[in-house]
């Protein structure tokens, strides 16, 4: 393949439209297709992006041949059926975290993956962060010595609980340091003890502690919550400390350097993530996965700086912090 990789989305709510507007910035990429079950989410991807073959079946996306990738970005427990048939298909496919919400559909995409020769790729963007990046740089170097300990917390205002509810938090969530905790490790995960608190009564808790041994004897402690108050403005506020046999790698979001007054209070957007410029460009750690997807299909290289083994360890992690949670017990992996 070379030129311009050609991509098709599939589910365009809102983080879909974060990487239509990522893909279609790019000068590396094209986007051919899309596909939501909601007609005004199409309607808006034609008038806004130009995109010309929209779908409400996502069956239809997947049946033309100039596709050579498709986004799977549907809700979080419905990413098995679009991934296998889109890989069935002859696509590669980045599918969005969690790749699945059970181990299982996880080793089914890599099976299929494999079957039919193509790439899935787990969309665990942070490795694209350039401080999350460079930290594990740091590791790989030496400078801070083998991670001993490592702290992760992630913190999300809280009138997001009421969209994101609908999955564990978790798979929403800890999924992020999950994946991060064993690519730093370098090891799988021997055992994990986690706790988790509603403070609405929900099925699934705001508030999420875990506690992770490593094989190789790293330790993690991993906090995530939905407790942010909407009034106090701030999107992201993310923490971490990797303390190693020889130094120390921290650092926090919460001031993300850009603060916003005006009568309504004080908001600190995020900018590391994904944000869209004047310039009709956008930034942040999404566009920079796009960039190197697109970089290594163009040049016929394996996108293996992204991991899909360790994203099925990671499900398997996540998995085990429910029944530690649940079970109110220490969960050893086998
Ligand atoms: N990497 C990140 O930082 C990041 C950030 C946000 C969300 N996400 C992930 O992206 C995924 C989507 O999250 P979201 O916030 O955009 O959710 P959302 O609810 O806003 O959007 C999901 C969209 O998928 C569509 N959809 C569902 N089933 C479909 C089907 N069978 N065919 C076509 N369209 C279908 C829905 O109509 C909806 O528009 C989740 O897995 C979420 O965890 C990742």
């Amino acid at each position: 393949m070379s030129g311009k990789v050609r991509v098709g989305i599939i589910g365009l709510g809102s983080w879909g439209e974060c990487h239509l507007e990522a893909f279609h910035a790019l000068p590396h990429a094209e986007v051919v297709a899309v596909c939501d079950t909601r007609a005004d989410r199409l309607k808006h991807a034609e008038a806004e992006y130009g995109v010309r073959h929209c779908y409400t079946d996502y069956e239809q996306l997947l049946e033309r041949e100039d596709i050579d990738l498709v986004s799977v970005v549907t809700f979080e427990k419905m990413h098995l059926e679009p991934t296998v048939k889109a890989l069935r298909s002859g696509k590669h496919v980045l599918v969005e975290k969690p790749v699945s919400t059970r181990k299982s559909e996880a080793l089914e995409m890599r099976k299929v993956a494999g079957e039919y020769g193509r790439y899935v790729l787990p969309g665990h963007l942070l490795r694209f962060d350039p401080r999350y990046a460079d930290m594990k740089r740091a590791i790989n170097a030496g400078e801070i010595g083998q991670p001993v300990s490592m702290y992760m917390k992630r913190s999300r205002e809280n009138k997001l609980f009421a969209t994101y509810r609908r999955t564990h938090t978790v798979y929403e969530l800890t999924i992020h340091d999950i994946d991060l905790a064993i690519w730093y490790a370098g090891s799988r995960v021997k055992s994990v003890r986690a706790h988790g608190r509603s403070v609405t009564n929900s099925d699934v808790p705001e508030v999420l502690w875990a506690c992770l041994e490593f094989e190789n004897g790293t330790l993690a402690h991993l906090h995530s919550n939905w407790m942010t108050p909407d009034k106090a403005g701030i999107a992201i506020a993310d923490q971490i400390e990797v303390i190693g046999s020889k130094g120390t790698a921290h650092f926090e979001t919460s001031n993300s350097g850009l603060q916003i007054w005006n009568g309504s209070g004080r908001t600190t957007p995020d900018t590391n993530i994904h944000i869209k410029t004047m310039h009709k460009q956008t930034a942040g750690s999404l566009r920079e996965q796009l960039i190197y997807i697109c970089d290594c299909l163009n040049r016929g290289i394996a996108p293996d700086y992204i991991s899909f083994e360790d994203a099925i360890h990671g499900v398997e992690v996540a998995d085990a912090i429910v029944q530690s949670a649940d079970a109110g017990k220490e969960i050893v992996i086998g």
